[in-house]
């Protein structure tokens, strides 16, 4: 929700911004900004749009600002107040003296807006940012920490904050509490953004600001702050993603590039986590065997396709052994449920940012319990990674596009090999399925290769039901997440309905909208469920409805079943998921791209919710 990025140095800081305001615009869209300082003066330039339309308008800004040394940008997921110009970041203060960038919900902006007020001064905008500036012009004079520190203490809610002072020309100051912010400093430049990838073309070592931190940036250097005012010593965390891994290259989309990239992602999960036929996570989990064998009860929490990650470790938990109580739930809901804590419980907290708001409140909540937590993320530094004990990382690099692909298939990958290693230490794994699964899996990423190669069939499908009024996604037991999954993809890229359901509850209410307009993408592996499911597909089919069936290759009856099918490879039947997810994606990714929709970052969504 919202990216933000500050620059002082020897260097331009306009292209500097715009750069890494366009490498973070997937985590908002709707409006951009960038204030420009020339010696005691700061310009302003916003507009309702993308980052690349920014560019010209700031071309067009005087040639002394477009030399500027120091800035701050932003790109807008609107919360408070529409979409408009004013409403766009940066914010200025009615005497000029703030100029603020703001990623978060200050809760108590509207008390604070009375005060001020009443004080005479007046608002522009409808943001609840605004009341964040003027309260800090308000308290500020002359002294910037004493000024940080009491607004610290004053704003309620989630909030990263950049911000410029008139007459302060080589300092920018940021602050931390709930919204994410990594500073860095290389070459007598210092620079600080909402996500690290902003970062990656200057420096590999990164500060992540913690919750109640601040920073001022100079060219020579950041100082670090509690929101006490008293200093603190920092130390870089060296984070490898090359900057290289967040460009398109030759692809359209980052999207397909991601796709493409999950054959890589598995390979890499393997090799870090297994030993030819055994999984090995001891060197990274650092979980003793005592607690392990004394958990009673597990939790798997997340949010989204997170949340369809940890369903499908559920299936694979229940699938090797059923000794141990586990349950699903989505962070948002756990958050505020009465659930069961302490030392007999391990709660699991899927969330490929470690930043999303709902999941960190869980972990909260958890810890709070004296529950033991593992979190499985995929940025190293993110919030979750710091706040929980226990930190999985997956292995699938920065992903840039809205919707989650290879973060997915990292996440399926650990929890899939997390879920064994639990069961091996508590004596409950036999000695069988270890070997079947992680033999299994070896096989997965030349399989996904397989399939990556056969995306003109998956194209070609795409195009011809792209003009369906509606999608059902069926599936039984293992497929029924991945059902979630490829309605969600399709949902969120192409804004198609799209409904799943475990295939047998079709009959009671979702089979009445069947018609000839609605296709059905049925999952049905040749597993023990495979003439249940095909009963439900028939049903489908006698209301007319269109049917791809997505099966395992040998079933060559299949096609009496269907309109259509792909085929794919045989796997143990807890990996077919891992494989079926890729056409999916692929499936979702060309009908968006018929329909001519903006993959990368679709309408109304942003790619890390910071906020509740
Ligand atoms: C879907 C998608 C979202 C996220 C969800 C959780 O493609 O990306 O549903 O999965 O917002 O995000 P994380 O995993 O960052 O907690």
């Amino acid at each position: 929700m919202c990216g933000i990025m500050g620059y002082v140095g020897s260097g331009k800081a306009s292209g500097i911004i715009l750069n890494g305001l366009a490498r973070q615009e997937y985590r908002g869209y709707d409006s951009t900004g960038i204030a420009l300082r020339c010696d005691k003066e700061i310009k302003n330039a916003k507009i309702v749009g993308r980052v690349s339309e920014l560019v010209k308008l700031v071309e067009k800004m005087p040639r002394e600002y477009l030399e500027a040394r120091s800035g701050i940008g932003h790109t807008r997921w609107a919360t408070h107040g529409g979409v408009t110009v004013t409403n766009a970041h940066p914010h200025e203060s009615e005497d000029g003296m703030v100029i603020l960038v703001h990623n978060g919900i200050i809760e108590n902006s509207r008390e604070i807006r009375a005060d001020l007020e009443g004080r005479g001064i007046k608002f522009k905008t409808e943001t609840d940012t605004e009341a964040a500036c003027q309260l800090l012009a308000h308290l500020y004079k002359g002294d910037a920490l004493a000024a940080m520190t009491e607004l610290a203490r004053s704003l309620a809610g989630a909030f990263a904050l950049v911000i410029m002072f008139r007459d302060r020309p080589d300092e920018i100051w940021c602050a931390r509490r709930g919204s994410p912010l990594v500073v860095a400093n290389s070459d007598e430049a210092s620079y600080c953004a909402s996500d690290p990838t902003a970062l990656l073309e200057f420096t590999h070592d990164l500060f992540f600001l913690e919750e109640g931190e601040m920073a001022v940036l100079k060219p020579g250097g950041v100082s670090f702050f509690g929101f006490d005012g008293v200093p603190r010593d920092k130390a870089p965390i060296h984070l490898s993603w090359d900057s290289i891994m967040a460009d398109k290259g030759q692809y359209e989309h980052f999207m397909r590039k991601e796709i493409g990239e999950q054959p890589d992602v598995m390979r890499l999960t393997i090799d870090a986590h297994t030993d030819v036929t055994s999984v090995s996570m001891e060197k990274s989990l650092n979980l003793p065997k005592d607690i392990i064998k004394r958990i009673r009860r597990i939790h798997l929490v997340a949010c989204g396709t997170s949340h369809y990650a940890t369903l499908l470790a559920w299936n694979i938990m229940e699938s090797l052994d059923c000794e141990i109580e586990a349950s699903v739930d989505v962070a948002s809901e756990y958050r505020y449920r009465n659930v069961h804590g302490g030392d007999d419980t391990l709660a699991i907290f899927v969330s490929q940012s470690g930043e999303t708001a709902d999941t960190l409140a869980a972990a909260r909540l958890a810890r709070s319990k004296g529950t033991h937590c593992i979190a499985i993320t995929n940025v190293r530094g993110s919030t979750i990674d710091r706040e929980v004990e226990n930190t999985l990382l997956s292995l699938a690099g920065p992903e840039i596009g809205v919707a989650a692909t290879k973060t997915f298939m990292g996440q399926i990958g650990l929890l899939a090999l997390l879920v064994m290693q639990i069961l091996k230490d508590r004596g409950v794994l036999s000695a069988n399925d270890e070997a079947r699964i992680i033999g299994s899996m070896r096989t997965l990423p030349a399989h996904m290769d397989s399939i990556l190669e056969r995306e003109g069939e998956i194209r070609a499908l795409a195009e011809k039901y792209a003009g369906s009024r509606g999608f059902f996604f069926i599936g039984r037991r293992e497929c029924v997440p991945l059902t979630m999954e490829g309605a969600l993809k399709l949902k969120e890229i192409a804004y198609l309905p799209s409904e799943a359901y475990a295939a047998g509850e079709m009959k009671h209410g979702p089979i009445a909208m069947l018609d000839e307009h609605l296709l059905v993408v049925a999952l049905v592996p040749n597993t023990d469920l495979r003439e249940k499911t095909l009963s439900n597909v028939a049903e489908c089919r006698a209301r007319n409805a269109p049917i791809l069936l997505i099966s395992t290759e040998g079933d060559a009856e299949a096609r009496e079943h269907a309109d259509d099918v792909i085929y794919l490879p045989s796997v143990e039947r807890e990996l077919f998921p891992f494989l079926a997810v890729i056409p999916l994606q692929l499936f979702a990714y060309h009908v968006a791209r018929t329909l001519k929709r903006d993959i990368d970052m679709p309408r109304n969504l942003a790619k890390s919710v910071t906020v509740e």
